[in-house]
């Protein structure tokens, strides 16, 4: 199994722990750390629907939780290959770098990268 797949199934096994029970779309995510680990995220909704967090920032701040510095990879699992929303991509950009994307979903996956998702991103200089 190459590491796009075994990515996908990851995220595809997180997608089934997803929490969403207001829009009933459930999102899987994993990322590969430069480590060789894997960190999986689901989205998780909020009754106060603004504190959702979505599978992506699950994912890639599990990662950062548990000491990954730099990330390889990542795959999303939805039912239709729906793509990461806007604050991911952010999220993606400054942790993750311009990296390969897989996105899975409706039998099919797509490969983009950050950078293909998010041109021109916001990048914080404090100078
Ligand atoms: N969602 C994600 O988990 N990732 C995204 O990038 C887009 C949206 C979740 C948030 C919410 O729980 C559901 O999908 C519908 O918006």
């Amino acid at each position: 199994m190459n590491h796009q797949e075994m990515l996908i199934n990851r995220a595809r096994q997180a997608q089934s722990m997803a929490k969403a029970p207001y829009s009933h779309y459930q999102v899987g995510a994993a990322v590969l750390a430069e480590s060789g680990a894997v960190y999986a995220g689901c989205n998780i909704e909020s009754g106060a629907y603004s504190t959702t967090i979505c599978a992506e920032r699950v994912a890639i701040f599990t990662a950062i939780a548990n000491g990954e510095q730099g990330f390889t990879a990542l795959a999303v699992v939805t039912r239709d290959g729906g793509t990461p929303c806007g604050s991911c991509r952010q999220v993606i950009h400054e942790q993750c770098g311009d990296i390969p994307i897989y996105l899975s979903g409706n039998g099919e996956t797509v490969e983009t990268s950050t950078l293909e998702m998010l041109p021109n991103p916001f990048t914080f200089r404090d100078d």
